[in-house]
């Protein structure tokens, strides 16, 4: 495997990984393993690589930060330096987004079951807007503002009946989605009309989908917005709606290994706006504002995993075992997705690989394992290991199982780092345990 730079990546003259001008062995030494770390520039070049592309074209936008993919108070805090907006999708996102002191107005909250306290939440911090998933929920939601004599942007979450992954996007003619309302079998008009007949709670300012995730084409995004698109021409005729807003949601692919090939971010972009502009022009529509809702594409590939390397255990003709001293615990998409990663020694991450080894993480349970072949040079018990992209939906999915404390997480930018995030202590695992 060739060593593929992300990033400020590069080789050092001692010939180490360095991230953000930063030797990743510095690292290691200074925050111990594992240990995340995120390449602060890669991230600001994601950002404002979006934005440039809608100003470009002239088109009013908002590019809002999926924090799912990774939620700290420090990426919110970055996040907002870059001028972005962030959409959140539960109180712990939002209490977090509070504490980073993020623009009210630009925080977006989805769910497809937000509780009394979260509408309550986010209605006493005034956020920008509400996505509004089902019939439920326009109900509660409405009493809540009703009795706080509050009213509240909202945007309708359809489904398109397009459902994308990687390469494939699947027509369902049925919406079979635990999220939204369906837009072809009738109920996302309805729920305009129910909106739109609230009009002292509610202040509808737009429409929202979300395709897929880890999408590496630019078609399912296409039929997305021209299905949205058909029916707005049809509901500005009959329910004198105009949306001032298409949220087109997240899901830009990017890259975890060689057979990954995405396309750059901007492009994705750039064909929605032309769809979304076509079909304005051809039936005297308005051009909304386009609204995007990137997770991974921001954080995924500016993400390494630092971990140190222990036992080794060889089965022989079968594989070898190369255990770490992470694992599930702080990246469950192996075990959950079979997601496949890249990685090198951050020692010699141009030396020529001269076995393939097993990577295992060290929790009780045999799908437990980080990658299953990597080529590597002969390594031994103590060297680093640096797992390539792992920047979104790592942390964020980390977990305590086995009662292992979540790593910390470090930004590098200009040969600097920074803790944003601790490592958890023994202490913190048990501060919420009592006594019989
Ligand atoms: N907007 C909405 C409404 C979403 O549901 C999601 C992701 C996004 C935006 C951001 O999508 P992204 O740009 O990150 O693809 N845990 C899985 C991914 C779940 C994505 C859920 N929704 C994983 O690790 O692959």
């Amino acid at each position: 495997m060739a060593f593929e730079r992300f990033g400020t990546m590069d080789v050092n003259k001692a010939g180490h990984l360095e991230i953000g001008g930063v030797d990743a062995l510095r690292l290691v030494e200074e925050y111990g393993t594992p240990l995340y770390v995120y390449d602060v520039a890669l991230i600001r070049e994601r950002a404002r690589g979006f934005k440039k592309t809608f100003e470009e074209l002239g088109v009013v936008a908002q590019v809002a930060y999926a924090s799912k993919a990774f939620s700290s108070v420090a990426i919110y805090e970055l996040m907002h330096e870059e001028g972005l907006s962030l959409d959140v999708v539960s109180g712990g996102e939002l209490y977090t987004a509070i504490k980073a002191n993020f623009p009210k107005e630009r925080i977006h909250f989805h769910g497809n079951n937000k509780t009394v306290e979260e509408i309550e939440m986010a209605i006493d911090y005034g956020i920008g807007c509400m996505v509004v998933d089902n019939y439920y929920e326009i109900e509660l939601l409405q009493k809540i503002l009703k009795k706080k004599k509050a009213k509240m942007s909202v945007l309708v979450r359809v489904t398109p009946g397009i459902e994308a992954h990687t390469h494939d996007y699947i027509l369902t003619g049925q919406d079979d989605s635990k999220f939204g309302f369906g837009l072809t079998n009738g109920q996302a008009e309805e729920a305009i009309r129910r909106i739109l007949a609230a009009s002292d709670e509610f202040d509808l300012i737009g429409l929202h989908c979300h395709i897929g995730s880890q999408i590496f084409e630019t078609t399912g995004f296409i039929m997305a917005a021209h299905r949205i698109m058909e029916k707005l021409v049809e509901w500005h005729k009959t329910l004198a709606f105009d949306s001032k807003v298409l949220n087109l949601g997240g899901g830009f692919g990017v890259r975890y290994t060689a057979e990954d090939k995405p396309l750059e971010p901007a492009e994705y972009v750039k064909e929605i706006i032309h769809e979304v502009k076509k079909m304005a022009k051809d039936n005297q529509l308005s051009v909304p504002e386009i609204w995007i809702e990137p997770g991974r594409s921001l954080v995924g590939e500016a993400g390494t995993t630092l971990y140190k390397i222990g036992s080794r255990k060889e089965v022989p003709g079968v594989r070898d075992y190369v255990a770490v001293d992470g694992g599930m615990s702080d990246n469950i998409r192996p075990a959950l997705y079979e997601a496949h990663y890249e990685a090198v020694l951050a020692s010699s991450p141009l030396d020529k690989a001269e076995e393939t080894v097993a990577i295992a993480g060290k929790c009780c349970e045999s799908g437990d394992m980080l990658i299953w072949d990597l080529p590597l040079p002969k390594s031994n018990a103590g060297d680093v290991l640096a797992v390539f992209c792992t920047g979104a939906y790592g942390y964020s999915m980390a977990s305590n199982y086995n009662r292992i404390p979540r790593p910390p997480v470090v930004f590098v930018e200009n040969g600097k780092s920074k803790l944003v995030v601790q490592r958890e202590t023994y202490e913190n695992l048990v501060q919420n345990d009592l006594h019989l």
